[in-house]
């Protein structure tokens, strides 16, 4: 057949728009931590299906039942199992047989550090219906983002002890701090500020410690300088980090982004959770910006043991995490949908964002979400 004739055979159009499918691993973990994501889940698929895109998900079993069972909480090649994925799901860990620092560090702080997931994000917004312990603030005040350093300062495990519980004991734990570490997590909040666009004005704070912290966070103060060049239409501004917890408590509506390190993040994000209504609301994302990285989103409530299995806990914030997920992973749209059908939640169903005391159980609420949807 020679190519003229080839060209007039008729061309069959098959015209099958593509599904994106994610892989999404789904780490229930400890205490309640399963139940609050099973409804995390239950929205993300809902979501996906009138989105039409798809999850692929696994379950994986790591925790502290895990470990008390095999000695180990994660199986050894466990991080690299979560590389394959797209985005990880994490409902809770702690286990009330298992001593503090074991899960912490092999399922959180090794997860965190060897996937590089240099940022932890913690949207700090008070849902509509939800109260907060602040007189007189409302949803229209407490609005802010921290951006949390996630790989370094006192986290590092940097450190060590001689003469342990001698009279000479000596013990140090260091905080370091690295021109690469610092820059790549201000310039991701730079841009976070500006993507984020705030009607009210694009204002980025950086919060530290630069009146003692004289070398550590003068490193952190210069970068943010000389980033801040690069963003002339963000405002910037800088607290001290004891200063900020004032401000956060009387003033939460003068922030809109905060950047800040590891140590100072952890702080001041438990402060910023309670405002908006606690733990049974509050999420965060444990971020790998880089193309083709692997992200992680918690519900920051923390496995609660007392409640296992009673269908009481709040989902709300690993909803609320699901939705950061979506976001993560390029379905903005569904992920504001998500949050939309959340604020109809909490404004107009749920008496409360205790457990126990919301009106519905556990179950209830994943499903009064995707009915919002
Ligand atoms: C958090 C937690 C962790 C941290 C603990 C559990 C290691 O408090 O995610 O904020 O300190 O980062
Ligand atoms: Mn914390």
């Amino acid at each position: 057949m020679d190519d003229s004739a080839a060209q007039l055979l008729p061309i069959q159009h098959h015209q099958v728009t593509p599904i994106m499918s994610y892989k999404i691993a789904v780490l229930g973990g400890d205490g309640t931590g399963p139940e609050v994501a099973r409804e995390g889940v239950k929205v993300l698929e809902a979501i996906a299906q009138q989105e039409n895109f798809s999850c692929d998900l696994t379950h994986l079993d790591w925790g502290g039942d895990r470990y008390l069972k095999t000695g180990e909480p994660l199986p050894a090649d466990g991080l690299d199992q979560l590389r394959q994925f797209d985005a990880v799901f994490l409902g809770a860990i702690g286990h009330p047989d298992v001593a503090p620092g074991i899960l912490e560090r092999s399922l959180l702080l090794d997860v965190r550090f060897g996937l590089d997931q240099y940022i932890n994000l913690r949207p700090v917004k008070l849902f509509p219906g939800v109260e907060t312990p602040l007189k007189d603030k409302g949803p229209d005040d407490i609005d802010f983002v921290v951006v949390r350093e996630n790989t370094e300062d006192m986290y590092c495990g940097a450190g060590g002890v001689m003469h342990k519980g001698t009279p000479r004991e000596v013990a140090t734990q260091t905080a370091i701090y690295t021109r690469k570490g610092c820059e790549r997590c201000i310039r991701y909040a730079f841009e976070y500020t500006q993507k984020r666009n705030n009607p009210k004005g694009k204002r980025l704070t950086l919060v530290a410690k630069t009146n003692v912290l004289t070398v550590g966070h003068d490193l952190w103060w210069r970068t943010f300088q000389e980033v801040a060049e690069e963003y002339p239409d963000v405002e910037t501004d800088y607290n001290h980090v004891d200063a900020c917890c004032m401000w956060i408590v009387k003033n939460p509506e003068f922030y809109d982004v905060i950047v800040t390190t590891n140590m100072f993040g952890d702080i001041i994000t438990d402060l910023s959770g309670m405002i908006q209504g606690g733990m049974g609301v509050a999420a965060g994302g444990n971020i790998n910006p880089e193309e083709g990285g692997t992200s992680m989103f918690e519900p920051m409530g923390g496995s609660a043991p007392k409640y296992t299995g009673k269908g009481v806990i709040n989902p709300i914030a690993a909803i609320n995490a699901a939705g950061m997920l979506l976001d993560r992973i390029g379905e903005s749209k569904a992920a504001d949908r998500v949050m939309q059908a959340i604020m109809h939640v909490t404004g107009e169903k749920m008496q409360s964002q205790n457990a126990g005391k919301m009106g519905y159980s556990t179950s209830e609420i994943g499903d009064l979400v995707v009915e919002a949807l």
